[in-house]
């Protein structure tokens, strides 16, 4: 069956990572991405597809660091919650009930709830299409314990479809959304 090719994103399964960054001021904010993925071993980065109208974009800008929280299932009743465009410098990540937990390597805190974290510094920013291709170098990683077996606990991973469709146990569902 041929597709409308703006249907590009529902052919694919990509695990959702909740980016966290800081503002000039030092608050910060957190927003979930599927457009991501590791773009290099050695040295090691790792890249992003954001929209130029989202405060992560700002605050990238600002201050150049950034850490990839990688969510579980039990993250997804929390998409609508952190997908919602609250004000410039309104902290998702109380929003959503979750709870900060400072980096090792970066400004911007993880998110202690989720399976692994990477933090990384600004290393290169491409225009292309509608998004900005953010690349960043990885300074440091972490896993929770219980999520790592030589590699990460893949049935424990929220996977991204597209707009409210994720993959679940390799169903789909869907998370309610912010209007
Ligand atoms: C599962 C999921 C994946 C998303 N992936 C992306 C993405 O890859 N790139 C993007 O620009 N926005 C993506 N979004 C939308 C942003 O998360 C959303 O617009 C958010 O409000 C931006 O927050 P910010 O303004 O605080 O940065 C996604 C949303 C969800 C729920």
């Amino acid at each position: 069956m041929e597709l409308d090719v703006k249907a590009l994103p529902k052919l694919l399964v990509r695990p959702v990572v909740v980016i966290t960054t800081i503002s000039k001021k030092g608050i910060p904010n957190a927003a979930p991405f599927s457009l991501s993925t590791p773009v290099s071993f050695e040295p090691p980065l790792y890249g992003f597809s954001c929209s130029p109208a989202h405060d992560t974009w700002k605050n990238i800008q600002e201050t150049g660091e950034f850490v990839v929280n990688v969510a579980g299932k039990d993250f997804g009743e929390l998409m609508h919650v952190l997908e919602t465009d609250y004000p410039y410098e309104d902290n998702e990540i109380e929003h959503a009930g979750l709870t900060e937990e400072k980096a090792k390597m970066v400004k911007p805190p993880r998110i202690k709830e989720a399976m692994a974290w990477i933090e990384c510094k600004q290393e290169k920013n491409v225009e292309l299409g509608n998004h900005i291709w953010i690349v960043g170098r990885v300074l440091a990683v972490g896993v929770q314990d219980d999520s790592w077996n030589e590699v990460i606990d893949a049935e424990k991973l929220l996977c991204h479809i597209s707009g409210e469709f994720f993959a679940v146990d390799m169903k789909e569902a869907k998370y309610k959304r912010a209007k």
